[in-house]
């Protein structure tokens, strides 16, 4: 059995069709899929190789580095520690989804603004984990930024701490 084809990832109606009941269904960015093979197999996987979502990013794939994060119902995740298994049933945003339509998030507008990225590698994990923060704390201190854990190898962290407290004046109207 096949997962999902690769092609209906971008379409913007995918008919959910399970061709068997041991297909795995899953929500993507606001679109339905399953997966038809190993339940065990990390998320990541799932995303990068069948979907060709590859703003999600591989780095340590031993939940480390957080450049896999994506939000499972809102919540930042390491997909490469996320089996298929338990992503089923959940709704699953990857950096792809992030924007609606040509509105990109706040996050995402003030990551421009703050010129974050260096080599860009991290970058998608680091907007997810901030995304996540922001909602739980919507006016977010150093101490709350410093207890996310993604991993920058190029250093840009007072530039991500930026970015994040203008995205929470961009959401909310003021940051700390
Ligand atoms: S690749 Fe998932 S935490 Fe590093
Ligand atoms: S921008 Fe290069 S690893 Fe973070």
């Amino acid at each position: 059995m096949q997962d999902t084809p690769i092609d209906s990832a971008r379409t913007t109606s995918v008919p959910f069709v399970a061709d068997d009941d041991k297909s795995l269904p899953l929500r993507i960015n606001g679109k339905p899929f399953f997966h038809g093979g190993d339940p065990s197999m990390p998320l990541l996987w799932f995303l990068r190789d069948t979907l060709r979502l590859t703003g999600t990013k591989f780095g340590c794939g031993i939940g480390a580095c957080g450049a896999c994060t994506v939000l499972v119902d809102g919540k930042a995740q390491r997909s490469c520690l996320t089996p298929i298994s338990a992503a089923t049933g959940h709704d699953i945003v990857t950096i792809e989804g992030l924007a609606t339509g040509d509105a990109l998030h706040p996050v995402q507008r003030a990551w421009i603004e703050a010129d974050v990225a260096q080599c860009g590698y991290c970058q998608a994990g680091q907007i997810m984990a901030a995304v996540d923060l922001l909602k739980r704390t919507p006016k977010p201190n150093d101490a709350d930024i410093n207890r996310i854990s993604n991993l920058c190898r190029c250093g840009t962290y007072p530039r991500i701490r930026q970015a994040i407290k203008r995205a929470a004046e961009l959401m909310h109207g003021a940051s700390k």
